[in-house]
């Protein structure tokens, strides 16, 4: 028996994801660890520069632990960000109080140093000491996922230079000049896949691309942009690692969502708070394992709303493999009793 087949594995998540049916569904949250703990803040505190904090060990692999010691999720998320790569090719990210990440934006490959595979895992060697020590301290039936921005939303960021409502410096250099924009496409589609196969080498047991911003492309631009790296991403880990599952998430892929999961070949794909759960269970393909999707405002408000909201996708869900989560990410105004309310409901089985 493969250690590595998650088929085999106890934990129920990698079960899931593998294809087989839970009730009650194994859980974890995008943005689990964060702001709404006061642990993490107070943890944060030690560090002025968050990407500094990231590239810690001691820090991320304590960040990703606080949301597991008090909600017992059935999966822990290593504690990093999506621009770290961006980062390790070259380009100046920095993180600002109240404003969000700001790069010195670039107009295309041009801008940013020669690329270098072994200068790139230099970088991000303490990312991978990060996971090897989550996944040693990781109780036993607790998945470790490793992540990575998906190409688009990465380009996104490097070329507007901040995050924006609708990237249209991006979307506009994508429309203008389309090959020059396809070789930083495929520059991070190679970077991607380097930093997750090295993930993966360190102890991570499922990977997910999170594509925030695929739904604001029209559909030519989406499958090319957004749909073709996926699916370069996945063939290329299911050649060097076959038994790690892939999640996708294209956030806002509405009615492309099927079309993405068929054609990628993801193994389970990650919906957003907008899908309709009933036209997602007819139309997303059988074998694509779904995750999500409650909105994270729900999770604010508590009490009878994420009661509601919980059973909904529940019995919208229960005739798929899915893994419960949110939409997208928690929000930092989030009661931390919340989420421990929400974990009473799922994992007695209630809700
Ligand atoms: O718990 C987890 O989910 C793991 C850690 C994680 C972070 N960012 C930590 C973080 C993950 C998976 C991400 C992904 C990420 N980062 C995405 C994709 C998911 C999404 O939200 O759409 C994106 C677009 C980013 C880029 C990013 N990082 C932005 C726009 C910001 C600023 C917005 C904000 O919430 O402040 C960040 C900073 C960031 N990344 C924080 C955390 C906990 C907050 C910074 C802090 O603690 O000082």
């Amino acid at each position: 028996m493969s250690k590595l087949d998650p088929s085999r594995s106890e934990k129920p998540f990698l079960r899931v994801l593998a294809g087989e049916r839970r009730d009650p569904p194994p859980f974890w949250l995008m943005r689990q660890a964060g702001r709404y703990l006061p642990e993490y803040r107070a943890l944060r505190a030690e560090s002025t520069n968050f990407l500094d904090f990231c590239y810690t060990p001691r820090l991320a692999i304590e960040a990703t632990l606080q949301p597991i010691r008090r909600y017992a999720m059935d999966a822990a998320i290593l504690f990093s960000d999506i621009l770290v790569i961006p980062d390790a090719l070259g380009q100046h990210v920095r993180f600002e109080e109240g404003k969000g990440p700001v790069l010195d934006a670039i107009a295309g490959v041009a801008d940013l140093p020669a690329f270098d595979e072994d200068r790139l895992r230099g970088h991000l060697a303490p990312v991978y000491e990060t996971v090897a020590g989550i996944r040693a301290a990781l109780p036993d039936t607790t998945a470790l996922i490793g992540f990575a921005g998906a190409p688009w939303t990465l380009a996104c960021y490097m070329v507007e230079g901040a995050g924006s409502r609708d990237f249209a410096a991006t979307k506009a250099r994508a429309f203008a000049d389309p090959a020059g924009f396809q070789v930083l496409i495929d520059l991070l589609t190679d970077a991607v896949t380097l930093h997750l196969q090295a993930q993966i080498d360190a102890g991570a047991e499922a990977v997910q691309i999170f594509d925030s911003w695929a739904g604001i492309l029209p559909e030519d631009a989406f499958r090319r942009w957004c749909i073709g790296p996926a699916k370069r991403i996945v063939e290329r880990l299911a050649a060097s690692h076959p038994a790690v599952p892939v999640i996708g998430f294209p956030r806002g892929a509405g009615a492309m969502y099927p079309v993405y999961a068929r054609e990628t070949n993801v193994a389970a794909a990650s919906l957003d708070t907008t899908v309709p759960l009933g036209w997602a269970a007819r139309e997303m393909p059988a074998d694509c394992v779904l995750q999500g999707n409650l909105d994270p405002l729900l999770l604010v408000a508590g009490g009878a709303a994420l009661t509601a909201g919980v059973a909904h996708i529940r019995a919208a869900l229960a005739d798929r493999a899915f893994v419960f989560n949110l939409g997208h990410g928690v929000v930092p105004q989030t009661p931390p009793a919340h989420v421990a309310a929400l974990a009473a409901l799922l994992q007695e089985g209630g809700g």
